[in-house]
Order: structure tokens, then C-alpha cells, then sequence
């Protein structure tokens, strides 16, 4: 299978592939079911892509004979498929992927964007005239249905992953897609470096311990009608406290027995838009993990509800110097799903290899637009830790700087002034000294 285009090239760098309409419609080789790779990338009149898709993707359809039996059917597609129908769309619509293959078979996603977010819609049109899918169908004619796609919207200028495969049911439809790589209405035709991933992606990464911490808080406050097996993973959420000011955590990443990597700092999440959300890491139950490298390090923050994880970078400029390149945030909500926001395209906290960084005054992470994090009373030192204790620190108030050299310079400019008027005085008495002496 020829894919022009790697996703990590794309998503790491900018387009590493031509710019030019580009739809692959490939058989995956394979006797039990047909899979199909979908790599398409629909531009607009300007030449500028509104949507971004690459997927595998697998139909299946369950029909009924003519003798009353049910059965089911893959779908095939031929090797030639029209895209007549695809667009960019206009004010009113978004973009629209379309492909219409065979006798009459038209599958087709269109997507919408609110405020924040966008979502595809699904619709599917099958013919059961087709004798080739449907030999027996009882029931002959195009039979179309709909279903949205991802369940839940996407937070606009993110790109949509799900590498593990999801069952999108319609009516009789059962549409597979996995290895998905989506995004509709694109900034400036380029893939954002942001990413909102699927719930099913973050599933197995979901930590151990605060599974156990979940069930201990359930059988504590709920009046245990709820004995049944529905464990619930994760405690519901805090309620927020504005205003209140999180606790300062210390934090250190080991390398064998000796600390690599040294913090100290409040977190506060700043989750806005449909899903809100402000809440105080709790350092009394955050467990830090991570490693350290020569070039790049990271901390992985777990409370019971979230993970905050940081990744710190050696500058590849000639000056050597470090900052916080990349940040993960992922909120574990029973209730609305896992909650997801990176962005590896970071410069925080720019500082020279062999120091570490402070800030006393409060500083705001932007992760994405929606997702921020408020930091507290920092201090941090990812490389070059010796005997387990902070370097020298720049501190980021450039105000201190801008103020302090001024006044230094003043301050050493009127300490000159003084002296050489107390040297005139000096010598002026001490001649006038010598003058009384002469009389
Ligand atoms: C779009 O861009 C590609 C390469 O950048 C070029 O080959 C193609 O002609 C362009 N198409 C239009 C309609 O301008
Ligand atoms: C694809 O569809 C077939 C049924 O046609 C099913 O057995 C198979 O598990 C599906 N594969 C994936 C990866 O969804
Ligand atoms: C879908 O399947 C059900 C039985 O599972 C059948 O009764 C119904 O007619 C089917 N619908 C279509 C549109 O084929
Ligand atoms: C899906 O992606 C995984 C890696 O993320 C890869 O190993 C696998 O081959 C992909 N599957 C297909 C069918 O492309
Ligand atoms: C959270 O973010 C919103 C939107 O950016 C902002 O208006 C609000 O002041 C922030 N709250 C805090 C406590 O930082
Ligand atoms: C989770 O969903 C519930 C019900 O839809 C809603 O009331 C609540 O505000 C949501 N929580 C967050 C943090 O958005
Ligand atoms: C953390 O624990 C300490 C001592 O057990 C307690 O004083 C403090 O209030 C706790 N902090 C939070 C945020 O719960
Ligand atoms: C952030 O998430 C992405 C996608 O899951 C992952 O590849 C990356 O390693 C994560 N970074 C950190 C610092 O955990
Ligand atoms: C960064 O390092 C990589 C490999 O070490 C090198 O290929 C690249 O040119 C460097 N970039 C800069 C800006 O120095």
C-alpha cells in the first residue's frame, strides 16, 4: 500500500507532501472482510485544503433474503470511485467528502462547526438492486442512513486520532473505521499540531491506582445501593473553588536513586467551553513519574481525575538552553468521557542548560484555546540537577530586571556625584586649611 504522505511528517512538520487533490481508495488484501485506507485531502477553489482525512474503513450490511433469512454483506469498493460531490462547501455548509461507487452506492461525510467544535455526519446510501452485494435481497431499492461521526464534536483546530477501531451503527450498517487521522475546517489549509484524541485511545492508559482510590470514594459516599459490578473508574469531579489558590506540590523525577529532575509548583486547570472545568491539582494525591534525558525530559503529574504531563527540550540553537516544549492534558470524567488536549509546540520557560527556572507570580500555560493551565509559585529544574538540589535560578519577573538595572545605574551615578563634591569640599576646606595656616 503506496501512502504518499506520512501523518507524523505531517503532523510534526509543515506539508511534507505536494499540495494537490489526492484520494486513495485502496483494497486491503484479505479473504475474510475488505478494508478500505482513505486518504484524502479537499481543497477549496484557492487550492487551500478544508479537510484533512486518512482512515481505514470497513462496511458491513445485514439485509433480508428472500427467504426471509438475514444476512450480511461486506461492501465492496472497486477500484475506480467518483468524488463527485466532495467540496470545500460555502457560508452555510462545511466540507463534504463523497464517494459514489458501483451500482449506485454513495457514502458521504459532511461536517459541521459550532463555536468550538465540529462533528461529521455520516450518510450512507446502499442499492440493493446491486445482485452482486444483494443476490436475494428482498427488498429492492437505495436504502440511506445516517450517524454521526466521532459520537461526540471535535474542538475545532485540533486534529482527531483514534488508532483503535469504532463501530459507528446505523439501521442495518455497521461502519468500522480505525487508524483515523480527521480534521475539518483547517487553519489556513495547514493540520493543526493539536490533537484531540478518542476515548478509546485513552482507555488503556487510564492509571492504576486511581481506579482503587475511585472505588474506596464510591463505597464512602454513596448510600451503597449501587453494590452492583458497575464500578465506576473515577470519582466525580471536584466542584470548583474560584478563587482559592492551589497548594504548591514538590515534585522529582529519579534517575536509579538520585533526582534528575526537581519541581515545585501549584496547578490549576482552566478547562472552558462545553466542557468546563477549573480545578486545583491536590498535591497530597499527585504521584510524580517520568525520565531525563540529555536533550529531553519528562514529568508526569497524576491526580485521581487527571494527568498533566510536561516534556522539556534542549534547545537545538547554538546557545544551549532548555524550555517546556510539550504538554499533555487529560482529564478522566466518568460522566462526560475522557477529555484530552496536547500540543507539542510549546516554548515556556526558556532558560539556560544548568539553572533552573522560577516565578513567583502566576503564569498561564495555553495548551489549546480552551484547555489552560494556571501555575503557581514555580520552580523547576528538568536537566543538569547536582546532588539533588536546585542550580542558580532565572527568575522570570523581567519586570525586576528592567527595573533593577535603572535604579543600580542611578543609584551608582549619584553615589559618584556625592563622592566628587565630597572630594571638592575636601580639598577646598583642607585649602582653606592651609590658607588660615599661612596667615
Ligand atoms: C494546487 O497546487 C498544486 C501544487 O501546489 C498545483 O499543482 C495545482 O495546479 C494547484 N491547483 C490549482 C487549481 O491551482
Ligand atoms: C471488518 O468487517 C468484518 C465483517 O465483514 C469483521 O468481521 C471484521 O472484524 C471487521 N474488521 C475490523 C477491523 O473492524
Ligand atoms: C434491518 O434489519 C431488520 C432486522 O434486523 C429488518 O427488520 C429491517 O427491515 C431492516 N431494515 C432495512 C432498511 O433493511
Ligand atoms: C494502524 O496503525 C498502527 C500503528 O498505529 C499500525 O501498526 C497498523 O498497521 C495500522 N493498520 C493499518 C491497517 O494501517
Ligand atoms: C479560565 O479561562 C477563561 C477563558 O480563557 C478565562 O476567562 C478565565 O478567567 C480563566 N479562569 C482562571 C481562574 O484562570
Ligand atoms: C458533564 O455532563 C453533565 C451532564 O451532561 C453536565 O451537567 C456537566 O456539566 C458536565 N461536566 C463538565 C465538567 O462539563
Ligand atoms: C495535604 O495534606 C496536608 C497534611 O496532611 C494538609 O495540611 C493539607 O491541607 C492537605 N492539602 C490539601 C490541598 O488537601
Ligand atoms: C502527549 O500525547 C501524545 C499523544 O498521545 C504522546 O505521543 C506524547 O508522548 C505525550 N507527551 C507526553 C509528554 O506525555
Ligand atoms: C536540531 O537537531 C537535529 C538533529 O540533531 C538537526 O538535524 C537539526 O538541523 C537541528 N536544528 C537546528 C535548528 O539546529
Amino acid at each position: 500500500m503506496e501512502i504518499r504522505c506520512s501523518v507524523a511528517g505531517r503532523l510534526l512538520g509543515p506539508l511534507c507532501c505536494g499540495l494537490f487533490l489526492f484520494v486513495l481508495l485502496l483494497l486491503e488484501g484479505s479473504a475474510v472482510f475488505q478494508a478500505y485506507a482513505v486518504d484524502v485531502e479537499v481543497r477549496d477553489d484557492s487550492n487551500v485544503t478544508c479537510l484533512y482525512a486518512k482512515w481505514m474503513m470497513n462496511l458491513s450490511i445485514i439485509y433480508e433474503s428472500e427467504l426471509n433469512e438475514y444476512k450480511s454483506t461486506a461492501l465492496m469498493l472497486p477500484d475506480s470511485v467518483s468524488y463527485d460531490g466532495s467540496s470545500c462547501g460555502n457560508e452555510a455548509s462545511g466540507p463534504v467528502l463523497a464517494i459514489e461507487f458501483g451500482e449506485g452506492h454513495l457514502w458521504s461525510i459532511s461536517f459541521t462547526k459550532t463555536e468550538n467544535t465540529y462533528q461529521g455526519s455520516i450518510s450512507f446510501t446502499y442499492n440493493t438492486n446491486d445482485t452482486v452485494l444483494f443476490p436475494d435481497a428482498k427488498r429492492k431499492g437505495q436504502i440511506t442512513t445516517f450517524a454521526n461521526y466521532p459520537s461526540r464534536p471535535i474542538e475545532l483546530d485540533t486534529v482527531f486520532i483514534c488508532h483503535n477501531v469504532d463501530s459507528v451503527e446505523a439501521d442495518n450498517v455497521t461502519q468500522d473505521l480505525w487508524n483515523v487521522t480527521l480534521q475539518a475546517f483547517l487553519n489556513e489549509g495547514s493540520l493543526s499540531n493539536m490533537m484531540t484524541q478518542c476515548d478509546k485511545d485513552m482507555a488503556p492508559s487510564v492509571p492504576a491506582a486511581p481506579v482503587t482510590a475511585a472505588i474506596t470514594t464510591d463505597a464512602d459516599s454513596t448510600n451503597s445501593t449501587t453494590e452492583s459490578n458497575a464500578i465506576r473508574t473515577f470519582p466525580p469531579l471536584p466542584t470548583p473553588e474560584p478563587g482559592e489558590k492551589p497548594a504548591t506540590g514538590i515534585y522529582s523525577v529519579k534517575n536509579g536513586t538520585t533526582d534528575c529532575l526537581l519541581a515545585s509548583m501549584g496547578l490549576q486547570l482552566n478547562i472552558t467551553g462545553k466542557y468546563s472545568l477549573l480545578m486545583n491539582i491536590d498535591p497530597n494525591t499527585t504521584t510524580a513519574s517520568g525520565h531525563c534525558g540529555s536533550t529531553t525530559a519528562v514529568l508526569n503529574l497524576k491526580d485521581t481525575n487527571c494527568e498533566i504531563d510536561f516534556l522539556f527540550a534542549v534547545r537545538n540553537t547554538s546557545s544551549e538552553r532548555f524550555y517546556l516544549k510539550e504538554m499533555n492534558i487529560t482529564v478522566f470524567d466518568s460522566t462526560n468521557g475522557t477529555q484530552f488536549s496536547g500540543n507539542d509546540n510549546l516554548s515556556y520557560w526558556d532558560t539556560s542548560l544548568g539553572n533552573s527556572y522560577m516565578c513567583r507570580k502566576e503564569e498561564t500555560l495555553v495548551v489549546a484555546p480552551s484547555y489552560k493551565v494556571n501555575v503557581f509559585d514555580l520552580k523547576i529544574q528538568p536537566f543538569a540537577v547536582k546532588e539533588g538540589q536546585y542550580s542558580t535560578a532565572e527568575d522570570c519577573s523581567q519586570d525586576v530586571d528592567n527595573f533593577f538595572v535603572p535604579i543600580m545605574v542611578g543609584a551608582a551615578l549619584a553615589g559618584l556625584v556625592a563622592l566628587v563634591l565630597m572630594a571638592l569640599f575636601v580639598g577646598r576646606q583642607a585649602r582653606r586649611n592651609a590658607g588660615y595656616e599661612q596667615l
